[in-house]
């Protein structure tokens, strides 16, 4: 028997919802492969943040430190400004716990009908790389001379040689494990020092994934083939920027939002790396019992797969797949009237 310690932060919203759903999935695949889970679980969450002035509590990543993996649901509530949540609670957890991969898994299923005519099930199933820690997404700069005439606004990108190989390492390793195609985000012809020097990394490291075959495009192309061609993708690396829209992009092409999974990894596993659904806290149907949990679910068949259990991940994963091909229940954002918890019910009856 395995057993794994779980830190869970359901978050505001249906956060709440989806991640019981989550729990019971888990829970009934576990005792098939040998698991055990126990979790705790935290309010952490823009509610907190209301009533205590923090997202969560000062030592909270010291407090995170020793699970092995954190599922979370979402975060966000009316009032509280997106950054809040963003800067007080994930990009601590993403950055102090080294999780510098950002893993969104994207697959058309049948029974979800993509918005795309030419999109079909099988076809398209692809994985975007994001590097997660650095890039685009930084705290240097500043702005001068506010409400001036001349009023200016700088912002700086940074990419490191240790950073962008290691993103780069790790989509080729799972390239290698997957499709053997890499396609890698660029704009090396408008961004002339970090895009130049991401290229010739990802030159420099697919000559060591000599089995990977490999090719690069201008974001804005990549982002309409992504539209006129999915099918063709097998692993998409990209920086933090590029890879959020893509990512973004990418789930609107599969259909649903309610589905889309993702993972923050920290690969050498010397912190745990957090698991969580790609939707947020959707206030405008929280509390009403019907949000999808399949974009949970997936996310926890993606932290049974980090965890060394392949076979329970594929398992969960092969039972969505089933329960969307094979049945007519849905929750309402798919088309159907099936609460939250009747889905998961259906969910649990296939698995
Ligand atoms: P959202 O993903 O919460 O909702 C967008 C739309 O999709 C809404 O109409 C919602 O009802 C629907 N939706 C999303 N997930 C669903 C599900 N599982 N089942 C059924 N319908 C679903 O994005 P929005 O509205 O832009 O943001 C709401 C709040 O969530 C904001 O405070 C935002 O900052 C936060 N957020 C948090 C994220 C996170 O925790 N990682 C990610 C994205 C947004
Ligand atoms: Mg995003």
């Amino acid at each position: 028997m395995t057993h794994h310690r779980i830190a869970l932060i359901p978050g505001d919203g249906i956060g709440t919802e989806v991640l019981p759903a989550a729990r019971r999935v888990l829970d009934s695949v576990a005792g098939r492969h040998g698991i055990r889970f126990t979790y705790q679980s935290f309010d952490w969450s823009c509610e907190r943040y209301v009533h205590e002035g923090a997202m969560m509590p000062e030592d909270g990543l010291e407090q995170l430190r020793g699970y092995d993996a954190i599922l979370l649901g979402a975060v966000g509530y009316p009032g509280v400004p997106d950054h809040v949540s963003l800067w007080g609670l994930l990009i601590p957890i993403r950055r102090g716990f080294q999780q510098y991969v950002n893993l969104r898994p994207i697959r058309v299923f049948e029974g979800v009908p993509s918005p795309l005519r030419d999109a079909r099930p099988g076809e398209v199933d692809f994985v975007v790389v994001r590097e997660n820690v650095e890039g685009e997404y930084g705290e240097i700069g500043g702005r001068l001379a506010r409400g001036l005439p001349e009023e200016l606004a700088v912002q700086e990108a940074v990419f490191t040689r240790k950073g962008v190989t290691r993103i780069l390492d790790y989509a080729f390793d799972l390239a290698g494990r997957r499709g053997h195609r890499l396609t890698s985000a660029t704009k090396s012809n408008g961004i002339v020092h970090t895009m130049p020097f991401w290229d010739e990394l990802v030159a420099e490291r697919a000559a060591r994934h000599a089995d990977v075959t490999w090719n690069q495009e201008h974001i804005d192309a990549l982002a309409a083939k992504f539209v006129l061609d999915p099918a063709r993708f097998d692993v998409v690396v990209a920086s933090n920027l590029f890879g959020d829209i893509l990512s973004d992009l990418a789930a609107a092409v599969a259909g649903s939002i309610g589905i889309a999974p993702a993972a923050n990894l920290n690969p050498e596993r010397d912190f745990p790396s957090m698991f969580e659904p790609v939707h947020g806290s959707a206030p405008d149907i929280a509390g009403r019992g019907i949000a999808n949990p399949l974009g949970a679910i997936w996310s926890a068949a993606m932290m049974l797969d980090h965890l060394g259990h392949p076979e329970a991940a594929n398992e969960i994963t092969d039972a969505i797949a089933a329960l969307l091909a094979k049945t007519p229940v849905r929750t309402p954002d798919l088309g159907g009237t099936a609460m939250t918890e009747q889905f998961t019910d259906a969910l649990l009856e296939v698995v």
